[in-house]
């Protein structure tokens, strides 16, 4: 056993020559020995008596007394397979009461007031702990995002602006969640403004969403008549207020800046960055923008805490997710699974799998439609979480899974997706006003194979042209998905144009 606090300092500080840890050599003593007692007895006698022992002869019982630690529990490879208890959605298909009373009996508003009045530093932390990534689909850090907002005071009010616009296509589960489950939101809304200081939520709800909208107002007319929120919100002492604003259904309106301005009541084009809405946002003051899922994951996280949530998916990737599955599959669905789940594992448990059965499929679009496309064999093992999408130069996304079984003009669909961004351009930028429409007209040809060969460059090339040199995210969502065909399917377009030209000098 170690004896006395100076000697426990020299060993650590003769472990700590030998290391190339950065962290302070006491410290890393510490940590690795004194909350692991277990380990301590067995080694560090030996370490003791050693003054006369050379410095390599620490190293070697030094390292045997970390191979001495309680073993790390080893990391998780398999996900997938959530238990009904661990949803946080237990409504999006309206089988239930949407209605307060309905949600409070699925436990929301449980202890709301303690979790407000544990203050905005608590529940930053929480959420940081928990590694929430934003669920509208760039993946940023939640916890950290909302904390941009806690800057000291100075006279302006801060808003928090929900993003429920939700125009990308593939995506449906913002819409449920305002259906079937919208006092998530609202507690959510609450808790998310509180731990900005931000006194006011807005709503931006895409225009079409009638039915989710008329149910949201329900809920905020409860909340409010129930003191949840309003004046001193739960009894808390903090006032809050929501306002649901519709839209009237532009894709571009989703990006969050040109959100803010839609609001404002101006034509919905993105904003030039800096300023970040944080510092001037809506109506010139700081705003944080935050999707419906994200906002609505709070409350469950912050009552079950942020090591429950943390536990599912892989680091990095934390917590439970919606996956919205359509296409090609029997049983197309919204639903509620652990992050990094394998893809073909979603779709066999939970959609019955492709039509055709697996080897029937031609390819899948893991997150939306920007995000490039991915072919069968890429798909056989992929897993469903930021990271690993990305490794495989895709992306998580919306979490929106489109599956094309092989009856699928790959070109056709890509082409469509093309025709997309060029008519929701906002035209601001050239590369994007230009490019999504050359990008449009080319691929147009390249369905009837009516190109040379040379011209796969050229278009792949006009995409990096407009790639990350636009304000916004639109120009690169619509380069992603021609570039991800070019990768996976160079030889079908090669086919085709060939095909094209032999029958075009037949006929000459
Ligand atoms: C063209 C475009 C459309 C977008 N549409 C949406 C949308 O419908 N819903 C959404 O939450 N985020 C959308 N985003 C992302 C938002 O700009 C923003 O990143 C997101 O709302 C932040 O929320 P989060 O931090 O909770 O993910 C869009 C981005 C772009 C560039
Ligand atoms: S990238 Fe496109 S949509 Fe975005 S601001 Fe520029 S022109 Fe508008």
């Amino acid at each position: 056993m170690l004896h006395s606090a100076s000697a426990s300092k020299t060993v650590a500080n003769q472990i700590c020559l030998l290391s190339s840890s950065s962290i302070p050599c006491t410290q890393l003593f510490k940590r690795r020995y004194f909350h692991q007692p277990a380990s301590i007895t067995i080694t560090l006698p030996a370490l003791l008596a050693s003054t006369r022992q050379t410095r390599a002869h620490i190293a070697r019982v030094a390292v045997r007394a970390f191979a001495t630690e309680a073993p790390t529990p080893p990391a998780r490879n398999s996900f997938g397979n959530l238990k009904d208890e661990d949803r946080i959605f237990t409504n999006i298909y309206g089988f239930h009461d949407f209605r307060l009373k309905g949600a409070m009996k699925r436990g929301d508003w449980y202890k709301t007031k303690e979790i407000l009045l544990k203050g905005h530093d608590w529940i930053l932390n929480e959420m940081k702990e928990s590694g929430l990534r934003g669920r509208g689909g760039a993946g940023f850090p939640s916890g950290l995002k909302w904390s941009f907002m806690n800057k000291p005071l100075d006279g302006r009010p801060r808003y928090l602006v929900v993003n429920a616009d939700e125009g990308e296509p593939g995506t449906c589960k913002d819409r449920e969640i305002m259906r079937g489950d919208p006092h998530k939101l609202v507690e959510g809304c609450l808790i998310a403004g509180r731990s900005m200081n931000a006194n006011a939520a807005y709503i931006y709800i895409r225009g079409e969403f009638y039915n989710e909208a008329s149910n949201l107002q329900i809920a905020i007319d409860e909340a409010y008549k129930n003191g949840l929120i309003g004046k001193n919100a739960c009894g808390s002492g903090f006032d809050f207020d929501i306002y649901i604003h519709r839209g009237a259904g532009a894709y571009i309106c989703g990006e969050e800046t040109a959100l803010i301005e839609s609001i404002e009541g101006k034509a919905g084009k993105p904003r030039l960055k800096p300023p970040f809405p944080a510092d001037v946002g809506l109506f010139g003051c700081p705003t944080t923008v935050a999707n419906v899922e994200t906002v609505a994951v709070a409350p469950t996280i912050l009552r079950r805490g942020p090591k429950w949530f943390a536990g599912f998916g892989r680091p990095r990737n934390a917590g439970t997710k919606l996956f919205c599955i359509s296409g090609h599959v029997n049983n197309p669905c919204t639903v509620e699974e652990e992050m990094s789940i394998p893809l073909k594992e979603l779709i066999e448990k939970h959609c019955g799998g492709v039509r055709g059965g697996w080897d029937n499929l031609l390819g899948i679009i893991p997150g939306g439609s920007s995000v490039p496309v991915l072919p069968r064999h890429i798909c056989d093992d992929v897993l469903m979480d930021f990271d690993a999408l990305r490794d495989v130069q895709s992306g998580l996304g919306t979490a929106a899974v489109i599956v094309m079984d092989k009856s699928t003009d790959i070109v056709s669909a890509i082409s469509r997706l093309s025709a997309f961004y060029k008519h929701e351009s906002c035209g601001q930028c050239t590369p994007c006003r230009e490019g999504t429409s050359w990008l449009a007209n080319m691929m147009t040809r390249f369905e009837t194979g009516q190109a040379r060969t040379r011209e796969i460059d050229m278009i792949e090339e006009l995409s990096r042209e407009i790639e990350g040199h636009t304000i916004c995210a639109l120009g690169d969502a619509a380069a992603w998905p021609v570039q991800g065909l070019i990768r996976h399917f160079r030889p079908e377009l090669e086919a085709r144009m060939k095909q094209f030209q032999q029958e075009a000098q037949v006929q000459v």
